[in-house]
């Protein structure tokens, strides 16, 4: 299984980037820890960020016939992004929205997701695990 994992804004700056909220863990390192475990359960994953949300559309297209599934935090764009929203529905792939922080608990403007009703399903507030949790979602 190919799983495509996107990170989208400001999630670059994880480690430095308000610590108490989002862990002192940096992408480059959450993303080598997700890459040993998803050789313990046969997936082969590809990471993308970007800060830029017609790029996060392009890696969401490429996806098709490229990834079986893709894993998404789109930072701040999941509040919003129409296009982000209809690339998801276009690819028709099973989509898995995630969160490091509990969105639910915090400011109001982010308990709204445009994601979440194309997407499979969400996973938000255990930190780095909602990545491990996102591939098991998609493998057991
Ligand atoms: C986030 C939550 C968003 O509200 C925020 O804009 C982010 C990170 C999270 O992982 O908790 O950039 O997606």
């Amino acid at each position: 299984m190919k799983i495509f994992v996107i990170n989208g804004p400001n999630l670059d700056m994880l480690g430095l980037r308000e610590p108490e909220i989002y862990g002192s863990d940096t992408l480059e390192s959450i993303n080598a820890e997700l890459t040993d475990y998803c050789k313990t359960v046969g997936v082969k994953p590809s990471f993308f960020q970007s800060n830029h949300e017609g790029e996060i559309v392009d890696i969401i297209h490429s996806a098709r016939g490229n990834a079986d599934a893709i894993i998404i935090n789109a930072g701040a764009y999941t509040h919003y992004s129409i296009a982000i929203r209809d690339a998801i529905a276009a690819v028709d792939l099973p989509c898995i929205e995630v969160h490091l922080s509990n969105v639910h608990k915090r400011e109001e403007f982010r308990h709204h997701s445009v994601l979440s009703a194309v997407c499979t399903g969400v996973i938000c507030g255990f930190g780095k695990k909602v990545y491990t949790l996102a591939v098991d979602a998609l493998t057991l």
